[in-house]
Protein backbone atom coordinates (compact mmCIF):
# COMPACT_ATOMS: atom_id res chain seq x y z
CA UNK A 1 0.00 0.00 0.00
CA UNK A 2 1.08 3.80 -0.72
CA UNK A 3 0.66 7.16 0.24
CA UNK A 4 1.33 10.52 -0.75
CA UNK A 5 1.66 12.99 1.93
CA UNK A 6 1.15 16.51 0.82
CA UNK A 7 3.93 18.39 2.54
CA UNK A 8 4.22 21.23 -0.09
CA UNK A 9 2.74 24.14 1.86
CA UNK A 10 4.49 27.20 3.07
CA UNK A 11 2.55 26.79 6.30
CA UNK A 12 1.67 31.19 6.72
CA UNK A 13 -0.69 30.47 9.48
CA UNK A 14 2.10 29.29 11.79
CA UNK A 15 4.74 32.00 10.89
CA UNK A 16 6.86 33.07 11.84
CA UNK A 17 7.48 29.08 13.13
CA UNK A 18 7.60 28.00 9.70
CA UNK A 19 10.33 30.22 8.13
CA UNK A 20 12.92 27.88 9.65
CA UNK A 21 11.06 25.14 10.10
CA UNK A 22 8.21 23.60 7.25
CA UNK A 23 4.93 22.95 8.85
CA UNK A 24 5.40 19.09 9.05
CA UNK A 25 8.58 19.23 10.46
CA UNK A 26 7.21 21.30 13.50
CA UNK A 27 7.58 19.23 16.75
CA UNK A 28 4.47 17.81 18.67
CA UNK A 29 6.34 16.60 22.19
CA UNK A 30 10.21 16.56 20.76
CA UNK A 31 9.28 14.72 17.59
CA UNK A 32 8.48 15.59 14.44
CA UNK A 33 4.93 16.07 13.27
CA UNK A 34 5.48 14.22 9.89
CA UNK A 35 7.62 11.31 11.65
CA UNK A 36 4.81 10.55 13.64
CA UNK A 37 2.46 10.46 11.00
CA UNK A 38 4.86 7.79 8.78
CA UNK A 39 5.02 5.87 11.82
CA UNK A 40 1.22 6.00 11.55
CA UNK A 41 1.18 4.85 8.02
CA UNK A 42 3.38 2.10 8.67
CA UNK A 43 1.45 0.82 11.48
CA UNK A 44 -1.68 0.65 9.28
CA UNK A 45 0.62 -1.01 6.40
CA UNK A 46 1.76 1.47 4.02
CA UNK A 47 5.05 0.57 3.23
CA UNK A 48 5.70 3.33 0.59
CA UNK A 49 5.14 7.09 1.06
CA UNK A 50 5.86 9.89 -1.31
CA UNK A 51 6.39 12.94 -0.33
CA UNK A 52 4.91 15.51 -2.05
CA UNK A 53 7.14 18.91 -1.03
CA UNK A 54 7.80 22.15 -2.33
CA UNK A 55 8.78 24.33 1.07
CA UNK A 56 11.92 23.75 2.68
CA UNK A 57 11.83 20.18 1.29
CA UNK A 58 15.43 19.60 2.52
CA UNK A 59 15.03 20.06 6.23
CA UNK A 60 12.43 16.43 5.51
CA UNK A 61 15.16 14.89 2.92
CA UNK A 62 17.86 15.61 6.40
CA UNK A 63 15.48 14.20 9.04
CA UNK A 64 14.26 11.02 7.19
CA UNK A 65 16.17 10.29 4.20
CA UNK A 66 15.19 7.05 2.14
CA UNK A 67 13.26 6.55 5.52
CA UNK A 68 14.88 3.18 6.78
CA UNK A 69 15.22 4.39 10.31
CA UNK A 70 10.92 4.54 9.93
CA UNK A 71 11.01 1.66 8.21
CA UNK A 72 9.01 3.07 5.51
CA UNK A 73 10.30 3.34 2.27
CA UNK A 74 10.04 6.89 1.08
CA UNK A 75 10.08 8.60 -2.56
CA UNK A 76 10.29 12.63 -2.34
CA UNK A 77 8.74 14.65 -5.34
CA UNK A 78 9.84 18.15 -5.29
CA UNK A 79 7.69 20.89 -7.18
CA UNK A 80 9.33 24.03 -8.47
CA UNK A 81 6.34 26.18 -7.74
CA UNK A 82 3.27 24.70 -6.11
CA UNK A 83 1.35 22.67 -7.92
CA UNK A 84 -1.85 22.76 -5.30
CA UNK A 85 -3.19 19.71 -3.75
CA UNK A 86 -4.58 17.83 -6.98
CA UNK A 87 -1.62 19.26 -8.91
CA UNK A 88 0.95 17.68 -6.83
CA UNK A 89 -1.09 14.36 -7.11
CA UNK A 90 -0.71 14.24 -10.74
CA UNK A 91 3.38 15.27 -9.78
CA UNK A 92 3.54 11.84 -8.94
CA UNK A 93 1.15 9.77 -10.57
CA UNK A 94 4.40 8.03 -11.90
CA UNK A 95 4.83 6.13 -8.55
CA UNK A 96 1.42 5.15 -8.28
CA UNK A 97 0.26 1.76 -8.65
CA UNK A 98 -2.87 1.06 -7.44
CA UNK A 99 -5.57 2.52 -5.10
CA UNK A 100 -3.47 5.32 -2.27
CA UNK A 101 -4.16 7.20 0.70
CA UNK A 102 -3.65 10.46 0.40
CA UNK A 103 -2.63 12.56 3.56
CA UNK A 104 -3.14 16.77 4.48
CA UNK A 105 1.04 17.07 6.28
CA UNK A 106 -0.66 18.71 8.83
CA UNK A 107 -3.58 16.85 10.36
CA UNK A 108 -3.57 14.87 13.54
CA UNK A 109 -6.12 12.57 14.08
CA UNK A 110 -7.24 9.24 15.46
CA UNK A 111 -8.19 7.29 12.79
CA UNK A 112 -7.98 4.09 11.74
CA UNK A 113 -6.44 4.08 8.63
CA UNK A 114 -6.96 0.27 7.86
CA UNK A 115 -10.82 1.25 8.65
CA UNK A 116 -11.40 3.58 5.95
CA UNK A 117 -9.80 0.86 3.61
CA UNK A 118 -11.93 -1.91 4.75
CA UNK A 119 -14.70 0.61 3.79
CA UNK A 120 -13.77 1.57 0.41
CA UNK A 121 -13.16 -1.67 -0.65
CA UNK A 122 -17.10 -2.78 0.70
CA UNK A 123 -18.06 0.51 -1.38
CA UNK A 124 -16.22 0.89 -4.27
CA UNK A 125 -15.95 3.37 -6.11
CA UNK A 126 -13.22 6.58 -7.27
CA UNK A 127 -12.91 7.36 -3.44
CA UNK A 128 -13.46 7.96 -0.33
CA UNK A 129 -12.86 11.42 2.26
CA UNK A 130 -12.86 11.07 5.18
CA UNK A 131 -15.27 13.46 7.20
CA UNK A 132 -15.89 14.82 10.23
CA UNK A 133 -18.51 17.18 12.03
CA UNK A 134 -17.55 20.32 13.24
CA UNK A 135 -19.11 23.86 14.92
CA UNK A 136 -17.37 26.10 12.22
CA UNK A 137 -17.35 24.62 8.73
CA UNK A 138 -16.20 27.82 7.27
CA UNK A 139 -12.89 26.88 7.28
CA UNK A 140 -12.76 23.84 5.51
CA UNK A 141 -14.23 21.84 3.01
CA UNK A 142 -17.87 21.28 3.45
CA UNK A 143 -18.84 17.39 2.28
CA UNK A 144 -22.39 17.03 1.32
CA UNK A 145 -23.63 13.92 0.91
CA UNK A 146 -26.56 11.46 0.33
CA UNK A 147 -28.37 9.32 2.76
CA UNK A 148 -26.42 5.98 1.09
CA UNK A 149 -22.78 8.35 2.33
CA UNK A 150 -22.48 9.18 -1.58
CA UNK A 151 -20.57 12.60 -1.78
CA UNK A 152 -23.33 14.71 -3.41
CA UNK A 153 -21.51 17.96 -3.22
CA UNK A 154 -18.12 19.31 -2.67
CA UNK A 155 -17.74 23.15 -1.03
CA UNK A 156 -14.79 24.52 -0.06
CA UNK A 157 -14.38 27.02 2.75
CA UNK A 158 -18.09 28.65 2.35
CA UNK A 159 -18.86 32.09 3.81
CA UNK A 160 -20.09 30.69 7.31
CA UNK A 161 -23.86 31.70 6.71
CA UNK A 162 -24.12 29.82 3.52
CA UNK A 163 -22.53 26.23 4.51
CA UNK A 164 -24.39 23.80 3.37
CA UNK A 165 -23.76 21.18 5.76
CA UNK A 166 -21.40 20.79 9.27
CA UNK A 167 -19.45 17.65 8.05
CA UNK A 168 -16.15 18.93 6.86
CA UNK A 169 -13.42 17.54 4.22
CA UNK A 170 -10.63 16.03 7.19
CA UNK A 171 -7.77 15.54 4.77
CA UNK A 172 -7.53 12.08 4.54
CA UNK A 173 -8.45 10.08 1.55
CA UNK A 174 -8.21 7.19 -0.30
CA UNK A 175 -8.23 7.43 -3.73
CA UNK A 176 -8.27 4.81 -7.21
CA UNK A 177 -5.54 6.05 -9.51
CA UNK A 178 -8.40 7.04 -12.40
CA UNK A 179 -8.83 9.57 -9.87
CA UNK A 180 -5.34 10.85 -11.53
CA UNK A 181 -6.54 10.80 -15.10
CA UNK A 182 -8.81 13.50 -14.43
CA UNK A 183 -6.58 16.34 -13.02
CA UNK A 184 -4.33 18.19 -15.99
CA UNK A 185 -0.76 17.52 -15.98
CA UNK A 186 1.92 20.84 -15.42
CA UNK A 187 -0.43 23.43 -14.09
CA UNK A 188 -1.43 24.56 -10.44
CA UNK A 189 -4.74 22.34 -9.36
CA UNK A 190 -6.91 22.28 -6.01
CA UNK A 191 -8.22 19.07 -5.39
CA UNK A 192 -11.14 20.49 -3.15
CA UNK A 193 -11.88 23.42 -5.32
CA UNK A 194 -11.70 21.68 -8.36
CA UNK A 195 -11.05 18.00 -8.57
CA UNK A 196 -13.53 16.77 -6.32
CA UNK A 197 -16.51 18.99 -7.85
CA UNK A 198 -15.23 18.03 -11.26
CA UNK A 199 -15.33 14.17 -10.34
CA UNK A 200 -18.90 14.98 -8.72
CA UNK A 201 -20.50 16.84 -11.66
CA UNK A 202 -19.67 14.08 -14.15
CA UNK A 203 -21.05 11.19 -11.98
CA UNK A 204 -18.09 9.76 -10.44
CA UNK A 205 -18.92 8.51 -7.24
CA UNK A 206 -16.83 9.22 -4.16
CA UNK A 207 -17.89 8.57 -0.18
CA UNK A 208 -17.66 9.95 2.54
CA UNK A 209 -16.13 7.86 5.65
CA UNK A 210 -17.44 10.08 8.70
CA UNK A 211 -16.43 9.19 11.84
CA UNK A 212 -16.16 11.01 15.39
CA UNK A 213 -12.76 10.75 15.55
CA UNK A 214 -10.05 13.24 17.63
CA UNK A 215 -9.03 15.27 15.09
CA UNK A 216 -7.18 18.60 14.39
CA UNK A 217 -5.62 20.71 12.09
CA UNK A 218 -2.34 21.99 13.58
CA UNK A 219 -2.00 24.99 10.76
CA UNK A 220 -2.86 27.94 13.39
CA UNK A 221 -1.19 28.52 16.35
CA UNK A 222 -4.24 28.13 18.86
CA UNK A 223 -4.69 24.68 17.28
CA UNK A 224 -0.61 23.65 17.57
CA UNK A 225 -1.52 24.55 21.31
CA UNK A 226 -4.95 22.63 21.50
CA UNK A 227 -3.62 19.34 20.70
CA UNK A 228 -0.53 19.50 22.82
CA UNK A 229 -3.38 20.49 25.62
CA UNK A 230 -5.34 17.34 24.54
CA UNK A 231 -2.28 15.00 25.06
CA UNK A 232 -1.49 16.23 28.36
CA UNK A 233 -5.09 16.08 29.31
CA UNK A 234 -5.34 12.67 28.09
CA UNK A 235 -8.07 13.80 25.52
CA UNK A 236 -5.79 12.21 22.73
CA UNK A 237 -3.18 9.50 23.35
CA UNK A 238 0.17 9.92 21.62
CA UNK A 239 3.46 8.13 22.15
CA UNK A 240 5.49 10.13 23.69
CA UNK A 241 3.92 11.16 25.85
CA UNK A 242 1.25 8.97 26.47
CA UNK A 243 3.30 5.72 26.71
CA UNK A 244 6.52 7.13 28.77
CA UNK A 245 7.24 6.91 32.10
CA UNK A 246 5.32 9.67 33.79
CA UNK A 247 3.93 10.12 37.41
CA UNK A 248 1.42 12.46 38.12
CA UNK A 249 0.90 13.75 34.85
CA UNK A 250 4.77 14.94 34.61
CA UNK A 251 6.83 13.62 31.36
CA UNK A 252 10.28 14.16 32.29
CA UNK A 253 13.63 13.13 30.47
CA UNK A 254 16.34 13.16 32.38
CA UNK A 255 17.35 16.37 35.27
CA UNK A 256 14.16 18.97 35.86
CA UNK A 257 15.20 19.78 39.01
CA UNK A 258 13.35 20.78 41.50
CA UNK A 259 10.33 18.69 40.44
CA UNK A 260 8.50 20.86 43.06
CA UNK A 261 8.39 23.62 40.71
CA UNK A 262 6.64 21.88 38.33
CA UNK A 263 2.70 22.14 37.72
CA UNK A 264 1.10 19.28 36.17
CA UNK A 265 0.53 18.51 33.66
CA UNK A 266 4.27 19.06 31.60
CA UNK A 267 6.50 17.72 29.35
CA UNK A 268 10.34 18.02 29.80
CA UNK A 269 12.22 16.85 27.25
CA UNK A 270 16.05 16.02 28.06
CA UNK A 271 18.53 18.17 29.23
CA UNK A 272 16.47 20.88 30.73
CA UNK A 273 17.56 23.15 33.55
CA UNK A 274 15.23 24.91 35.52
CA UNK A 275 16.64 27.41 37.76
CA UNK A 276 15.44 27.55 41.71
CA UNK A 277 12.04 29.35 42.34
CA UNK A 278 11.05 28.94 38.87
CA UNK A 279 7.43 27.94 38.19
CA UNK A 280 6.99 25.46 35.32
CA UNK A 281 3.11 24.45 33.90
CA UNK A 282 0.51 23.61 34.29
CA UNK A 283 0.30 22.88 30.44
CA UNK A 284 3.98 23.47 29.59
CA UNK A 285 6.14 21.45 26.86
CA UNK A 286 9.96 22.18 27.70
CA UNK A 287 12.09 20.87 24.54
CA UNK A 288 15.19 19.22 24.91
CA UNK A 289 18.27 21.59 26.24
CA UNK A 290 15.72 24.64 27.10
CA UNK A 291 16.51 26.52 30.67
CA UNK A 292 14.06 27.82 32.49
CA UNK A 293 16.01 31.08 34.53
CA UNK A 294 15.47 31.39 38.43
CA UNK A 295 11.81 32.98 39.36
CA UNK A 296 10.53 32.71 35.86
CA UNK A 297 6.74 31.36 35.00
CA UNK A 298 6.01 29.12 32.08
CA UNK A 299 2.63 28.02 31.63
CA UNK A 300 0.16 26.83 28.75
CA UNK A 301 3.50 27.20 26.27
CA UNK A 302 5.69 25.17 24.11
CA UNK A 303 9.05 25.66 23.78
CA UNK A 304 11.40 24.25 21.11
CA UNK A 305 14.73 22.83 21.68
CA UNK A 306 17.27 25.08 23.30
CA UNK A 307 15.09 27.80 24.21
CA UNK A 308 16.20 30.30 26.64
CA UNK A 309 13.77 31.66 29.07
CA UNK A 310 15.42 34.68 31.28
CA UNK A 311 15.25 35.17 35.40
CA UNK A 312 11.49 36.55 36.41
CA UNK A 313 10.22 36.65 33.11
CA UNK A 314 7.01 34.97 32.17
CA UNK A 315 5.41 33.08 29.53
CA UNK A 316 2.00 32.38 28.92
CA UNK A 317 -0.21 30.66 26.04
CA UNK A 318 2.55 31.19 23.99
CA UNK A 319 4.97 28.94 21.06
CA UNK A 320 8.87 29.79 21.07
CA UNK A 321 10.41 28.37 18.60
CA UNK A 322 13.92 26.70 18.35
CA UNK A 323 17.02 28.84 20.67
CA UNK A 324 14.48 31.49 21.35
CA UNK A 325 15.80 34.08 23.81
CA UNK A 326 13.33 35.86 26.56
CA UNK A 327 15.63 38.71 28.42
CA UNK A 328 15.25 38.78 32.34
CA UNK A 329 11.92 39.97 33.73
CA UNK A 330 10.60 39.98 30.32
CA UNK A 331 6.72 39.27 29.51
CA UNK A 332 4.86 36.98 26.52
CA UNK A 333 1.45 36.83 26.64
CA UNK A 334 -1.24 34.99 24.99
CA UNK A 335 -1.45 33.79 21.55
CA UNK A 336 2.32 35.17 21.24
CA UNK A 337 4.33 33.05 18.40
CA UNK A 338 8.05 33.83 18.32
CA UNK A 339 10.42 32.58 16.01
CA UNK A 340 13.68 30.24 15.61
CA UNK A 341 16.13 32.76 17.30
CA UNK A 342 14.62 35.77 18.25
CA UNK A 343 15.95 37.62 21.31
CA UNK A 344 13.16 38.92 23.21
CA UNK A 345 14.74 42.28 25.64
CA UNK A 346 15.15 42.22 29.05
CA UNK A 347 11.91 43.62 30.55
CA UNK A 348 10.10 43.48 27.08
CA UNK A 349 6.42 43.18 27.07
CA UNK A 350 5.16 41.11 24.07
CA UNK A 351 1.22 41.71 23.41
CA UNK A 352 -1.14 39.32 23.10
CA UNK A 353 -0.97 37.66 20.01
CA UNK A 354 1.90 39.22 18.99
CA UNK A 355 4.12 37.37 16.09
CA UNK A 356 7.96 37.70 16.31
CA UNK A 357 10.52 36.47 13.94
CA UNK A 358 14.69 36.85 14.75
CA UNK A 359 15.27 39.80 12.03
CA UNK A 360 12.68 42.02 14.03
CA UNK A 361 13.97 43.24 17.72
CA UNK A 362 11.44 43.27 20.54
CA UNK A 363 11.63 46.24 22.40
CA UNK A 364 9.00 47.06 25.25
N1 LIG B 1 2.89 19.47 -2.50
C1 LIG B 1 2.06 20.45 -2.22
N2 LIG B 1 1.90 21.44 -3.14
N3 LIG B 1 1.39 20.45 -1.06
C2 LIG B 1 0.54 21.48 -0.81
C3 LIG B 1 0.34 22.54 -1.72
C4 LIG B 1 1.07 22.51 -2.96
O1 LIG B 1 0.97 23.40 -3.80
N4 LIG B 1 -0.56 23.39 -1.17
C5 LIG B 1 -0.91 22.88 0.02
N5 LIG B 1 -0.24 21.72 0.25
C6 LIG B 1 -0.34 20.84 1.41
C7 LIG B 1 -0.10 21.55 2.73
O2 LIG B 1 1.26 21.42 3.10
C8 LIG B 1 -1.00 20.77 3.67
O3 LIG B 1 -0.36 19.62 4.18
C9 LIG B 1 -2.14 20.29 2.78
O4 LIG B 1 -1.67 20.40 1.43
C10 LIG B 1 -3.42 21.13 2.94
O5 LIG B 1 -3.09 22.50 2.79
P1 LIG B 1 -3.52 23.58 3.87
O6 LIG B 1 -2.99 24.89 3.42
O7 LIG B 1 -3.20 23.11 5.24
O8 LIG B 1 -5.08 23.59 3.63
P2 LIG B 1 -6.25 23.96 4.65
O9 LIG B 1 -5.97 23.46 6.00
O10 LIG B 1 -6.55 25.42 4.51
O11 LIG B 1 -7.49 23.15 4.01
C11 LIG B 1 -7.37 21.79 3.68
O12 LIG B 1 -7.45 20.98 4.83
C12 LIG B 1 -8.72 21.01 5.52
C13 LIG B 1 -8.61 20.03 6.68
O13 LIG B 1 -7.62 20.44 7.54
C14 LIG B 1 -8.48 21.40 2.68
O14 LIG B 1 -8.21 20.09 2.24
C15 LIG B 1 -9.86 21.46 3.35
O15 LIG B 1 -10.85 20.99 2.44
C16 LIG B 1 -9.87 20.60 4.59
O16 LIG B 1 -11.14 20.72 5.25
MG1 LIG C 1 -4.30 22.70 6.94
Amino acid sequence: MQAVVLVGGEGTRLRPLTYGTPKPMVPVFGIPFLERTLMRLREAGVTEAILAAGYLPNAIREAFGDGSRLGIELTYVVERAPLGTAGALKNVADHIRGPFFVLNGDVLTSLDLRAMLAFHRKRGGLGVIHTIRVDDPSAFGCVVRDSSGRVAAFVEKPPRESAPTDEINAGTYLLEPAVLESIEPGKAVSIERHTFPALIAGGGALYAYLTSDYWIDLGRPEHYLRAHRDVLAGTLRLDPPSNAASAARMWLHGAANPPAHLRPPVFVDADVTIEPGATVGPYAVLGAGSRIGAGAAVADSILWDGVVIGEGARVEGAILASNARVGDRARVRVGSVIGHDARIDADADIAEGSRVSAIEVAHT
